[in-house]
């Protein structure tokens, strides 16, 4: 099966066979006859977060379990029991509708549900773990469906326990608690200054709007020109290499991490490497963010994972700061 548009960079694939999973009750019996047969197995959301080879050996699980409802409400959360296949956007969408404010600064974020634990999806100040009640999957260990609860998940920056162990656990539902109570977060300075002539009070719905305006000038849809999103973490660094930093890059942008320590934008780096718009065969870097490698079109995934080394390389040289490719390579 041919995976080019399950994968949002748009690389040509070929899936030695593939399994569209339903309802979490096909799992058992699959993973358990795939162990046994000793053949590699993953799982693919929305593809919009990964970097496909030519060939994919073995079983892709194609995760498209789907509905979404409120499972308990009481006056201070409401209770969303959401399947792993959903698209993420079309939920935050969802969630306005009824109601239910809180995720609308990760809004047009590509993906489904499932994934989002996974690599703690998050923008404009907001992650998604702080919204995250418990998660249902499959233990490929245990050979059992367990809960893990939000601590359990071990959420951080683009991070998690699943991430941490990607081929054991096959979400397959989760559950969202979604406090009452209400507050706009415009802090970040994009949102801060799109909401900067306002006076009056704020609502969801206008954060929804801004958040997709915002990125829909920034970043590249990928139906139109293939890219993963930011394609680095933001690297994350000591007090003192951030003040050597800043003495010799006084323009240097970076922001306070919960740790105590900096987190430099990456996008920034890459910038003042020159990257920005450049292009090298098939692949880019996208010409109005720095931290978006794009598919101008027949790339494969050696093509990206060359430019990205430059990339990881020039950055290295300049500014003695190391970059993580942020999609899994697989
Ligand atoms: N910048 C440049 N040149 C560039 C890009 C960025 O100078 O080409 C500088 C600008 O000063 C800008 C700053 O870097 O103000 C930060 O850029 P931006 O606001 O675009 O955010 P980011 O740090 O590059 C992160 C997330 C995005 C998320 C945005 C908004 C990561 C790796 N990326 O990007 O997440 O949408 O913040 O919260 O943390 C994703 O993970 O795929 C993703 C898009």
């Amino acid at each position: 099966m041919g995976l080019k548009h399950r994968n949002t960079l748009g690389l040509d694939c070929m899936a030695e066979s593939a399994y569209e999973i339903t309802a979490s009750d096909q799992l058992p019996s699959l993973i358990r006859t795939l162990e046994e047969q000793k053949r590699t197995w993953r799982v693919l959301g929305g593809g919009s977060n990964v970097i496909l080879p030519k060939q994919l050996d073995g079983a892709t699980l194609l995760m498209n379990i789907s509905g979404q409802e409120i499972i308990h409400a009481d006056e201070k959360n409401t209770l969303l029991a959401v399947g792993a296949g959903v698209n993420w956007h079309e939920l935050v969408a969802w969630t306005l509708e009824q109601d239910l404010p809180g995720l609308e600064n990760l809004a047009l974020i590509p993906g489904t549900v499932g994934a989002a634990p996974i690599q703690n999806i998050g923008a404009y100040g907001v992650e998604v773990g702080q919204y995250i009640d418990h998660i249902e999957a499959f233990d490929s260990v245990a050979q059992a469906f367990v809960t893990l609860s939000q601590e359990a998940c071990q959420f951080a920056y683009r991070d998690s326990y699943l991430k941490q162990h990607p081929t054991r656990f096959i979400v397959t539902k989760v559950v969202f608690q979604i406090p009452k109570a209400w507050q706009a977060r415009i802090h970040y300075a994009d949102l801060a200054k799109y909401f900067a002539d306002q006076e009056s009070k704020l609502n969801a719905e206008q954060i929804f709007t801004a958040v997709c305006k915002i990125r829909m000038q920034k970043l590249p849809d990928p139906k139109v020109i293939g890219n993963a999103g930011s394609f680095f973490h933001n690297p994350v660094v000591a007090q003192e290499q951030h003040a050597a930093l800043i003495a010799q890059f006084p323009d240097l942008v970076s922001y306070a991490d919960a740790m105590g320590k900096r987190k430099l934008a990456a996008g920034w780096l890459i910038d003042q490497c020159g990257f920005k718009g450049k292009q090298i065969g098939p692949v880019g870097v996208y010409e109005k963010q720095a931290l978006v490698l794009v598919n101008h079109g027949g790339a494969s995934a050696a093509d990206i994972l060359e430019l990205a080394s430059l990339i990881q390389y020039q950055v290295k040289e300049k500014f003695g700061v190391q970059l993580t490719i942020e999609p899994s390579i697989l």
